[in-house]
């Protein structure tokens, strides 16, 4: 069903939100990006999925980095100084293993994390540097995908950097996307220099579709209160009783993609956006993919980007893995 007008009001200095919810909810079929849903409510609900028994991705990953820390910052060290850069920070929940391993090894470490949500990295920033007095965290608050040269040009020529894009983030993007983010990052970096990336791999479609549709609702809440959020910055009346959650996993894609449903045919009003978005019953708003890997794909995609994989591990189920992968 279409949507009225076709055209943005274009007097109207639009949000990003503002943007992308037009863009996004005018487009057939509809779409919104994912970053959409992280307000302070979805932070919330989505470290709230990371403690849920179906959500194996966290775990997973977190055990992975705590068992081969040591031997993720010798090799990305080679003998050098490392400084850690890290995309998507957030409040660097993961990412203690690794620094620690890092301050015991040179002593001296700086430790740059990245993210849109500059209160998430000052929490970051208090709790690691109290934790521990060798390091200086310096946060960089911006979006990673507009571009990283800024970021990473002043280095030091006798040290090594380790980009940290861990979490599955990668994951969000289509592969064009995945592939221009991991350009960005070759570019910032130099020869010997290493991306650690952690991606979730493909497995069972029902351990799969349970991680996106836990028995506790918390995922449904999470996807939902994306209109929520449209409600009160768009002043838009979405119903959610009226959305259902859904996790489909799409094989030929190697993709869980979430989708909102509509469960009957319902006309919705967008104020700010001077818009009205109709839905039949049924139909959908997809919300998010989250891409899975295997090893070679993985491999694929990180020599395509120009680099070289050094090392890879895994869990024993093959559940996640995380790549060391280094620039030529
Ligand atoms: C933050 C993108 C890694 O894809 O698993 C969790 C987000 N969405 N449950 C993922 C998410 C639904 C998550 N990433």
């Amino acid at each position: 069903m279409t949507a009225t007008p076709l055209t943005k009001p274009s007097w109207a200095a639009l949000t990003p939100v503002g943007e992308e919810v037009f863009r996004g909810l005018t487009a057939q079929p509809k779409t919104l990006s994912p970053w959409l849903f992280y307000d302070a409510a979805g932070s919330r609900l989505f470290e709230a999925i990371c403690e849920q028994p179906e959500y194996y991705v966290t775990r997973t990953e977190s055990a992975i980095l705590a068992r081969h820390a040591e031997e993720m910052v010798r090799l990305a060290g080679a003998g050098r100084r490392l400084s850690i850069l890290e995309l998507g920070a957030g409040t660097a929940a993961k990412t203690g293993q690794l620094l620690r391993s890092a301050v015991q090894r040179q002593g001296r470490t700086v430790y740059r994390p990245i993210d849109v949500s500059g209160s998430a990295l000052e929490a970051a920033k208090s709790r690691l540097e109290a934790e521990l007095p060798s390091l200086t965290v310096d946060p960089v608050v911006t979006d990673y995908t507009s571009g990283l040269e800024e970021i990473t040009s002043d280095c030091v020529p006798e040290e090594r950097r380790m980009v940290l894009y861990i979490g599955s983030s990668i994951g969000n993007f289509d592969p064009e996307d995945a592939h221009g983010v991991l350009r960005s990052v070759r570019a910032s970096l130099s020869p010997g220099d290493t991306l650690l990336l952690g991606v979730d791999m493909v497995k069972d479609p029902a351990l799969l579709l349970a991680a996106y549709n836990d028995a506790a609702g918390v995922t449904a809440a999470f996807n939902r209160n994306v209109l929520r959020r449209i409600n009160r910055e768009l002043e838009a009346n979405f119903d959610l009783e009226r959305f259902r959650h859904r996790a489909i996993w799409n094989s030929a894609r190697a993709r869980v993609e979430m989708h909102l449903e509509s469960t009957i045919a319902q006309r919705i009003s967008i104020p700010a956006l001077e818009l009205e978005v109709c839905f039949a019953r049924g139909e959908t708003i997809h919300t998010e993919n989250s891409y899975k890997f295997t090893g070679r794909r993985a491999k694929e995609t990180l020599e395509r980007a120009d680099f070289e994989v050094e090392r890879s591990w895994t869990d024993p189920q093959s559940w996640f893995g995380v790549y060391l992968a280094r620039v030529k």
